[in-house]
């Protein structure tokens, strides 16, 4: 009786505090995702001033290792140089920690507009972004412990194996494919059924399918069938072809590096954790030219933490160059005019790649299910649905428009759909001008029109960052300058006769598919795609180059141990060293990345 009674208490607690959580998310999302639509970003890193511009300055000791950045790169590196119990770590963020919010992948882009997001956009750009607010994109960066892991559209894309060889070919020893695929393997724990041989299983990183498959997945693999493309697992034998999407998910729920890596290490008592504290300085001996530790600030005060052994830069590839520049580190003209002293001469902020994407909006007569917040919610809650990717569709594929086998794929293709996002959130996101907001809400029908998105993968044009001021409260300027070089908007027209192909195959006229007409420029003009790609589209948030890796210092700021060149005890691991673009989202590389400066660097403390 006792136990009978003990087992119907159970359902019961079991069944209330089921309905109790499905009405807080409810609630969560419904307060969250309101204000994202009106969240102001910060233009300055005004909560630091304080501590800044007191004059006091307090001794937080020392550590063998200091890591500025818990992101991507951050974590990871934390997590494993915390392996070995005799060394002491500090790691230092200027985020706070997750929520519940961010742990659902389908509202990726309100995380946009909240604190987990620095605030910038890119300077006015002359060749793209011309239908945004004063020509300027938006430009997201993770401010929040996992970083970019914990805001991002969760999509696992290693790459093509001549990236790497690539990167090797520059002269960079142990960076080919066959030297890092070792590593992309060791973070994973893989349950997609893909070729074997090239997936990790027992790492820290989930990665899996999501469910339920939408019925357009069918459409969009017959149809890439019929233009050609062979089926394949992308992170696998062959990149090229077209696929179903991998993340980076554990039963839905987001797989960050804190989550995933982080969590494991906190506990350790080597390891300790600062977050919302901002890195204002590397300190640098002018004698021995060495890294000594680093100058942060944090509830209102100033700290100086000494490194026995290392400074190691993970900020991003924004805010790495904006710090090694304030530190003295950066191209000589420039920190002349700023007036900080130089302590090495190096190309830094130079040689800015990201991805360009277009984003298109394609009708077709299927109508998504009108589900209810709580239908999605308690999906949610079981693994599955509408909140637990960032794509819908979960179909993708790589392809070339010309003859270009020196690098990977020139184009990547995401399908997705149907709308999720509203229009006044995709004007926010795409920062969008009242023209070209207002023409997309009358546009878009949410329950029927997908998300089409092509991404140029290896563009020519280079950007840069640099600093406004010499202070650490002041953005730095970041000039993409994406599509300067005409050959950009070639390849870009070539992916859009792509997908005019694709939309006259007989998988996509079973659903009367078309793309949107976008009023702004005239369809039966000769200049229709350059118009449409200047003015609509943007960057991909794969940012990387900023502090590329290779052996010539007049040419590349670290060497292929990571090591910044003729600066002792001073490394970067993180997307800034990435020499060349890489073809599909970077997440998975700069992981790789991680993985592997964090090898090269226990082999050294031992
Ligand atoms: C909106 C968005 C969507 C994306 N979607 C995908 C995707 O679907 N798949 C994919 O593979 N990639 C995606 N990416 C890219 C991917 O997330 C990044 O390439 C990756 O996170 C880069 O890692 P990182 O370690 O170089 O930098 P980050 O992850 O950006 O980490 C840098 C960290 O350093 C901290 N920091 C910076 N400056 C300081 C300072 N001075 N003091 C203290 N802390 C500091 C930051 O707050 C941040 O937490 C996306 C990115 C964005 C922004
Ligand atoms: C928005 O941008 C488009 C494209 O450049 C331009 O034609 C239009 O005048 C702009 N509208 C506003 C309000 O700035
Ligand atoms: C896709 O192709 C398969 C095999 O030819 C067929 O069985 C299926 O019905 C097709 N689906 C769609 C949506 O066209
Ligand atoms: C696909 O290949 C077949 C056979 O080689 C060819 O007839 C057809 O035109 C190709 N289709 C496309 C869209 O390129
Ligand atoms: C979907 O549901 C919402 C809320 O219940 C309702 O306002 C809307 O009209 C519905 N749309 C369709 C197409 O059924
Ligand atoms: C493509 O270009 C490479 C050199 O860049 C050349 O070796 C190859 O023969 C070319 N292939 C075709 C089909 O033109
Ligand atoms: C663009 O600028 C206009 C006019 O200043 C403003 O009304 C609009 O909200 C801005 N758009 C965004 C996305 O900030
Ligand atoms: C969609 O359009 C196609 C082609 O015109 C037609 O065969 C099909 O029945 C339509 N489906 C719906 C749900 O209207």
């Amino acid at each position: 009786m006792a136990l009978l009674f003990e087992a119907l208490f159970c359902l019961i607690v079991a069944a209330v505090s089921a309905s109790l959580t499905s009405d807080y998310y409810q609630q969560l999302i419904s307060q969250e995702t309101a204000k994202a639509l009106t969240y102001e970003l910060p233009k300055k890193n005004e909560e630091f001033r304080t501590g800044f511009e007191s004059d006091e300055i307090n001794d937080y000791g020392e550590y063998d290792v200091v890591i500025v950045g818990a992101g991507t790169a951050g974590c990871i590196v934390a997590t494993r140089l915390s392996e070995i119990a005799k060394i002491s770590i500090l790691l230092i963020e200027a985020g706070g920690e997750e929520n519940d919010f961010n742990q659902m992948p389908g509202l990726w882009a309100y995380h946009q507009f909240s604190e987990l997001n620095w605030g910038y956009y890119t300077t006015p750009q002359k060749y793209s972004c011309l239908g945004m607010n004063n020509s300027q994109c938006n430009m997201v960066r993770a401010k929040v412990i996992g970083g970019g892991s914990s805001i991002n559209g969760v999509m696992y894309v290693r790459g093509n194996y001549k990236d790497y060889d690539n990167w090797a070919a520059l002269g960079n020893r142990g960076w080919s494919y066959k030297d890092v695929l070792p590593f992309f393997k060791k973070s994973e724990n893989s349950q997609v059924d893909g070729d074997k041989g090239y997936h990790g299983i027992g790492g820290f990183w989930n990665i899996e399918y999501s469910l339920p498959l939408s019925p357009l997945y069918d459409n969009f693999v017959n149809g890439s069938l019929e233009t050609n493309l062979t089926f394949v697992d992308y992170n696998g034998r062959s990149q090229i072809g077209v696929t179903r999407l991998q993340i980076n998910t554990k039963r839905g729920r987001r797989q960050s590096f804190g989550t995933a890596f982080l969590n494991n290490a906190r506990k350790r008592s080597n390891l300790k954790v600062v977050t919302k504290a901002l890195v204002t300085k590397i300190t640098i001996d002018r004698q021995s030219k060495r890294a000594t530790g680093v100058e942060f600030v944090t509830n209102n005060k100033k700290f100086r933490v000494r490194a026995r052994k290392q400074v190691i830069v993970s900020a991003g590839t924004v805010n790495t160059p904006q710090l090694l520049l304030l530190s003295g580190i950066g191209p000589r003209n420039h920190l002349r005019d700023l007036k900080i002293p130089l302590v090495a001469d190096l190309p830094v902020g130079k040689n800015l790649i990201d991805h360009f994407i277009l984003t298109l909006i394609v009708r077709s007569n299927y109508t998504a299910p009108n589900t209810t917040l709580q239908q999605q919610v308690e999906q949610f809650l079981n693994g599955l649905g509408t909140l637990t990717t960032s794509t819908n569709v979960h179909g993708m594929s790589f392809f070339n428009t010309r003859n270009n086998s020196a690098e990977g794929p020139a184009i990547q293709f995401v399908i997705a759909s149907p709308v999720s996002a509203d229009a006044s959130l995709l004007q926010r996101t795409q920062n969008y001008n009242n023209t070209i907001a207002e023409m997309y809400s009358k546009l878009i029908q949410p329950q029927n029109d997908m998300v089409w998105y092509v991404v140029l993968l290896h563009e020519k044009s280079r950007g840069r960052i640099w600093l406004q001021s010499e202070s650490p409260i002041d953005f730095p300027n970041i000039d993409l300058n994406l599509l300067e070089k005409q050959e950009d908007v070639d390849v870009l027209s070539e992916g859009m006769e792509y997908v005019y192909r694709l939309l006259k195959t007989e998988a996509f006229k079973k659903l009367n598919a078309e793309l949107l007409d976008v009023p702004l420029c005239d369809k039966n003009s000769k200049q229709f795609l350059e118009c449409f790609i200047r003015n609509l589209g943007g960057p991909g948030y794969h940012p990387c180059g900023t502090a590329a890796m290779g052996p010539d210092p007049r040419k590349f700021v670290v060497d292929d141990k990571l090591r910044v060149h003729g600066v002792g005890n001073l490394r970067v691991v993180d997307a800034s060293i990435f020499p060349l673009g890489i073809s599909g989202n970077t997440n998975a590389a700069t992981a790789m990345v991680a993985e592997k400066g964090a090898d090269i660097i226990k082999s050294e403390l031992k």
